[in-house]
């Protein structure tokens, strides 16, 4: 079996281990401002949309510095970074250290666990064997239970271990329902540049997921947008180069149950308004009740895409040569 199917078989038990986690001890916030970059972002961005349906704001930094409002707002700042050594988040973090913000960690060491303990501050080392993308069930089960720790979200464990049993149920030793699904998607992406929609909520950040593991997974290109925005704009676009939006492009519609009715109708209508002029590769139905279950379902089913992908194109998912020489170049630098 390829090392990253293993992988992501793995997911449940990630999963249960956070639901396990003593969670840290943190100062109780009312805001958060999650610093991260790649596969250690989705974890707060995952975070973040659990933490937007308790009520409260929490915004993902992908960059160097912090954003001007942060320094007088006092988010709680939990940097999140899997290899401890990504330039943009230490920068971040360095400056919120500055700033006096109260902060919290989540990674599997490097600097950022060496500045952790050197500074005295909270810390959640992560489990999983590497890449970074493929600790996401660690990596997101640590920031909430960093956030239910602040109050910022209610208790986590029941929605991980749901969330596990919904993902075990799907993927199984790697020989489950959602690989021979994934299989066919793939089958039915090869070739193209994917396209994936989902609308605002579970399906939108579903759907980045996707993306970004076709990028990096299956080296491809890959794009993705969100209901109901791209019934603004994008819905135009396939209309000027029909042999590409036909021939070339894959549109995959990833569902959530619990869309709001208004956005599940949009969709419905959106997908019968582009019939016969895009590429359609296929529609994944999110599975279980809570909010991480739901994702977790799509996640899964677009990870293994990814590597379903990779194998058809001859590409080990596992390399990110790109990625690795241009943090190398940059290093240099400083960056
Ligand atoms: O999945 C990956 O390998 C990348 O997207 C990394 O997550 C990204 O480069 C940031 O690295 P780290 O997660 O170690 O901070």
């Amino acid at each position: 079996m390829n090392p990253m199917r293993r992988l992501i078989a793995g997911l449940p038990s990630q999963l249960r281990w956070a639901a396990d986690l003593e969670p840290p001890r943190v100062d109780a916030a009312a805001e958060a401002l999650v610093l991260g970059m790649g596969g250690s972002a989705f974890a707060g961005s995952v975070a973040a949309l659990v933490a937007e349906a308790a009520g409260r704001r929490v915004v993902v930094h992908r960059s160097y510095g912090l954003p001007l409002w942060a320094a007088a707002a006092r988010p709680l700042v939990v940097a999140v970074s899997y290899s401890g050594g990504t330039k943009e988040t230490l920068d971040a973090l360095e400056q919120a250290r500055s700033a006096g913000l109260p902060l919290a960690m989540v990674g599997g060491g490097g600097e950022l666990a060496a500045l952790a303990a050197a500074g005295g501050r909270p810390m959640v080392q992560v489990c999983a064997p590497p890449p970074p993308r493929s600790a996401a069930g660690c990596l997101a089960g640590a920031v909430l239970r960093v956030f239910e720790a602040a109050g910022l979200v209610p208790p986590q464990a029941a929605g991980l271990r749901e969330a596990a049993d919904v993902v075990e149920r799907l993927v199984g030793e790697g020989t489950g329902p959602a690989v021979a699904l994934a299989d066919d998607l793939a089958a039915a992406l090869d070739h193209r540049v994917a396209v994936v929609y989902g609308a605002e909520g579970v399906g939108a950040l579903a759907a980045y997921r996707w993306k970004t593991q076709i990028n990096e997974n299956a080296k491809a290109i890959a794009y993705c947008s969100s209901l109901p925005e791209l019934d603004h704009n994008e819905i135009e676009a396939w209309s000027t180069y029909p042999g590409i939006s036909r021939d070339r492009i894959g549109v995959v519609w990833l569902r959530d149950p619990s869309d709001d009715a208004r956005l599940a109708r949009r969709s419905d209508v959106t997908r019968d308004l582009l019939a016969g002029r895009v590429g359609l590769a296929g529609e994944v139905h999110a599975q279980g009740e809570g909010l991480l279950a739901r994702l977790f379902s799509l996640v899964v089913i677009g990870d293994l895409v990814s590597v379903s992908l990779a194998e058809r194109a001859g590409v080990d998912p596992m390399a990110v040569e790109m990625i690795a020489s241009l943090k190398e170049r940059l290093a240099g630098e400083g960056l």
